[in-house]
């Protein structure tokens, strides 16, 4: 897809992968709906990419709620006349002390934010997209769901649901004219990592070796995501990112073909 003129939502727009995503998708001529909790980082965003010489707004949404999600998404035509693009990027871990520890009420919303909003936000931006010839949606999964991940089991199955809603939606390419792909970081800089890692080391948590040597940067992450938007000939697919490179897993192609 060419980027120029289109117009894209990001969730959890207002820090790390999200930000980063948001200003690289605005400096390549898009127009951007930031949607996210925080209001604070949000204007951030925003401010970084007007002083680009881009174009963006801020919604304050929780991604969970359905009259959120709906009104995120209907800003994009509201403001901008489209929805071109959507990347379901907000999310969260269980954190310390882990499951079951950690109180249930974090499992659920965990579960909520990071695959039932992907779901949601998915379902609720098909018939907005199909209105002007289709679109792009692509998730953030996580290598977390690509693979076993000890660290936070209830993470690992969120993401791993996100990887397969994706590799199953790859249909909608022929039916609706929309492209799902999904990203698979491994461990990005970002303030979640950061926090979490604090967070891990306090409860005297073994997290060093958790930390690899080099941690990916969300600019590595934002570039990842602009070439799955690019890319016409990709959907249903998850695009794993390790700090040495990447992968695509196609669950339609032999496995080990690299890009
Ligand atoms: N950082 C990593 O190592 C890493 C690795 C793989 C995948 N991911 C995924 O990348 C995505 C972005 O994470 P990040 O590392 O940039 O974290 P981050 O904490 O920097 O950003 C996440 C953003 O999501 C927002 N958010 C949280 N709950 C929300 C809600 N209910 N509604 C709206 N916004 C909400 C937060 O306010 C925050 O701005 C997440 O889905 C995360 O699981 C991160």
């Amino acid at each position: 897809m060419e980027i120029r003129g289109k117009v894209g939502v990001i969730t959890g727009g207002s820090s790390g992968i999200g930000r980063a995503t948001a200003q690289l998708l605005a400096k390549e001529g898009a127009k951007i709906v930031v949607a996210d909790l925080d209001e604070a980082g949000g204007a951030e965003t925003v401010e970084r990419i007007e002083s680009a010489g881009g174009h963006a707004v801020f919604v304050k949404a929780d991604v969970t709620r359905i009259e959120d999600a709906r009104r995120m998404l209907d800003t994009a035509v509201s403001k901008f006349g489209r929805l071109d693009i959507l990347h379901n990027n907000a999310g969260i871990g269980v954190g310390a002390p882990g499951f079951p520890e950690a109180p249930p009420e974090r499992w659920r919303l965990v579960i909520d934010i990071d695959l039932q909003a992907v779901v949601l936000g998915t379902g609720l931006a098909a018939p907005l997209m199909q209105k002007h010839g289709g679109g792009v949606i692509i998730n953030t999964a996580s290598m977390a769901g690509l693979y076993p991940h000890r660290q936070d089991v209830v993470y690992g199955a969120a993401k791993g649901g996100v990887v397969n809603f994706t590799h199953s939606l790859a249909f909608w390419e022929a039916e609706r004219k929309i492209r799902v792909n999904c990203v698979c970081p491994g461990i990005v800089d970002t303030p979640m990592v950061r926090k979490g890692i604090e967070a891990a080391t306090k409860l005297g948590f073994l997290a060093k070796p958790f930390v690899p040597a080099k941690m990916i940067q969300p600019e590595e992450i934002a570039d990842a995501v602009v070439s799955l938007v690019r890319d016409d000939s990709l959907f249903g697919c998850a695009l794993e990112i390790r700090p040495t490179g990447r992968q695509i897993v196609d669950p339609r192609r032999a496995p080990g073909s690299r890009k």
